[in-house]
C-alpha cells in the first residue's frame, strides 16, 4: 500500500494560508504536482485530500462506519454549538428526523407562497434601468424568505443587521487567526453567534401555537416535547442559526452564479425565459417549477461550476485504503467537490457553460454515481436540497418574467471563499426592460 506523498509547505504555517484563501485553486495546483490523493498541513494539523469521484464515493457512501463528520468539523464550526455536521451516528439519526420534517415535500409545498410572494415584492420595487448588486440583494430577499418560513419572525428593518450577523459568524469558522483579538474576524464572530442565539431565544419566549404552528422553530420546540426528546432550548437554537446560514448563504451563492452565468449567456437566459413564459403569469407551483427542465439543467450546471461548499470535511476512525493509498486512522479528510465537477473523465469541455450536459442523450452526471456532489453524500447530505432548488428557481422564474439580466462590459467573476463560495464584488448587474408589469 502507498503512503499518500506530502506536499512540502512552508516553514511553521504549512499550506494554511493558500489552502483557506483559495482551496480552488490549491486543490488544482497541488494535484498536478503530487496527483489526486495527497497530504498536506493545514493549520497544525495534517489533511489529507482525496480528489476525485472514487475517493468521494469511498468517503461518503459508509461515512458513519469509517469516518466521522463531527471530528472533521469540529475545529472549525464547535463555537457554533449543536449541528447536524457536528453529530454522529444515533444522535445525528434522532435530531436529523426531527428536522426532516420541516423539509418533506408537503412542508416545502407550504412554503412555495411564501417564496413566491417574497421574491415577487422585493423584485417589485426595482426599475429597468438600476444596477444592483445582485448577491447583496438576494442574500436580504432569501434571509427573509427563511426567517419568516423557518422560524415566523418578520425580520423587516433587522435585515441587514441579521445579514451581517450570519456573515461575521460564517467568516469567523474559516479565519487564519483563531483568537479572540480586538477587530479580528474571530471576534466579530463571537459578537455575531451571541446576537443570534439572543434574538431566537427572545423569539422563543413568544406566545406561539405550538401545535398549529408549521415552521421549523414551533416544529421542533413541539417535536421535542412531545417526542419526550426535551432538547434544550439553546440546541434548538443553534440547529436553527445552522439551518438558516444554509438556507440564505449558500442558496444565494449558487443564485448569483446562475444569475452571472445566464447574464453572460444570452441565448441560455432566452431559452430559460420562454420555457418560464409557458407557465403563464400566475405564481408558479410545485408540479410547474419541477417539469422546467432547461430551468433545471442551468441550475445544475451552475452548481457543478461554482458549487457553494467548497470542501466537505471528515476524521478517519482508523486506518482505511482509498484508490491503492494507506489512510492512517485519527486523520483529517478533505474532499473538493469542484475538483470532481472539473475532471474530463466525466464533464466535456468541462470548462464551458454547457446545461445540456444535464440533459439526455448528454447526462454526463450519471457517467459516476458521484462525479456530481455539490450537496454532499451518504448519512449528512444536504437537508434542504430541494428547499435550495425551489427557492432558486422562484427567484429566476420572478426575476426573467419582469427584467433581462446584463453583465458590465467586459466583467470578469471573481469568487472568494468565506465559509462558502461567493462572488468577490457582489455581482452587479443591469436590469433591462423585459415587460412592464403592474
Ligand atoms: C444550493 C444550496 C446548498 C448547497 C450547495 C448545500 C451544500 C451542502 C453540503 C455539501 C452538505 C453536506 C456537508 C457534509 O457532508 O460534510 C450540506 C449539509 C447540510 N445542509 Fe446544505 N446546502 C445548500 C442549501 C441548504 C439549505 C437551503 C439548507 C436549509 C434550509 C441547508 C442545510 C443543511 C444542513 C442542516 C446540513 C447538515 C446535514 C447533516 O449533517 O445531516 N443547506 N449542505
Amino acid at each position: 500500500m502507498k503512503q499518500p506523498p506530502k506536499v512540502r509547505g512552508l516553514p511553521l504555517i504549512g499550506d494554511s494560508w493558500s489552502f483557506i484563501r483559495d482551496p480552488i485553486a490549491y486543490h488544482d495546483r497541488t494535484a498536478q504536482i503530487y496527483g489526486p490523493v495527497f497530504q498536506s498541513k493545514v493549520l497544525g494539523v495534517s489533511v489529507y485530500s482525496l480528489l476525485g469521484a472514487n475517493c468521494n464515493r469511498a468517503v461518503l457512501q459508509n461515512s458513519q462506519d469509517n469516518f466521522s463528520c463531527r471530528e472533521g468539523y469540529l475545529p472549525f464550526l464547535k463555537q457554533f454549538g449543536l449541528s447536524l455536521l457536528l453529530m454522529d451516528g444515533e444522535q445525528h439519526r434522532n435530531h436529523r428526523s426531527l428536522i426532516h420534517q420541516s423539509f418533506t415535500r408537503d412542508a416545502l409545498d407550504k412554503y412555495l407562497h411564501e417564496m413566491n410572494a417574497g421574491v415577487d415584492g422585493a423584485l417589485r420595487s426595482l426599475r429597468a434601468g438600476v444596477s444592483l448588486k445582485f448577491h447583496d440583494f438576494a442574500k436580504s430577499v432569501n434571509l427573509n424568505i427563511a426567517v419568516r418560513l423557518l422560524t415566523g419572525v418578520n425580520l423587516g428593518t433587522e435585515t441587514e443587521v441579521a445579514k451581517m450577523a450570519f456573515t461575521d459568524a460564517i467568516e469567523s469558522a474559516g479565519a487564519l487567526i483563531r483568537i479572540s483579538l480586538p477587530g479580528s474576524a474571530y471576534r466579530r464572530g463571537e459578537k455575531a453567534r451571541l446576537y443570534l442565539r439572543g434574538r431566537l431565544l427572545h423569539q422563543m419566549s413568544a406566545d406561539r401555537n405550538m401545535s398549529a404552528a408549521q415552521d421549523l422553530l414551533s416544529r421542533m420546540l413541539y417535536g421535542s416535547r412531545q417526542s419526550g426528546t426535551n432538547m434544550p432550548e439553546a440546541a434548538i437554537v443553534d440547529h436553527i442559526n445552522a439551518i438558516l446560514n444554509g438556507a440564505h448563504g449558500t442558496t444565494s451563492s449558487v443564485l448569483s452564479s446562475l444569475v452571472y452565468l445566464l447574464g453572460a449567456n444570452h441565448e441560455w437566459q432566452a431559452r430559460v425565459r420562454s420555457e418560464i413564459k409557458a407557465y403563464g403569469d400566475a405564481y408558479p407551483g410545485f408540479k410547474d417549477i419541477s417539469s422546467m427542465v432547461s430551468l433545471d439543467a442551468a441550475y445544475r450546471e451552475a452548481l457543478r461550476m461554482y458549487p457553494p461548499s467548497i470542501v466537505i470535511l471528515r476524521k478517519s476512525k482508523q486506518a482505511c485504503a482509498i484508490e491503492g493509498f494507506n489512510i492512517p486512522g485519527n486523520s483529517f479528510i478533505c474532499l473538493a467537490p469542484r475538483y470532481t465537477h472539473f475532471m474530463s473523465d466525466f464533464w466535456e469541455h468541462p470548462q464551458d457553460f454547457s446545461p445540456d450536459r444535464f440533459l439526455p442523450p448528454r447526462s454526463e452526471h450519471k457517467s459516476h454515481s458521484h462525479c456530481w456532489i455539490p450537496f454532499g453524500g451518504g448519512d449528512h447530505y444536504c437537508i434542504g436540497m430541494h428547499y435550495a432548488a425551489l427557492q432558486t428557481k422562484v427567484f429566476i422564474v420572478h426575476l426573467l418574467r419582469r427584467f433581462t439580466v446584463g453583465l458590465l462590459p467586459n466583467y470578469r467573476y471573481r469568487i472568494k471563499y468565506a465559509g462558502v463560495l461567493a462572488p468577490a464584488d457582489g455581482l452587479p448587474i443591469t436590469l433591462g426592460e423585459h415587460r412592464v408589469q403592474a
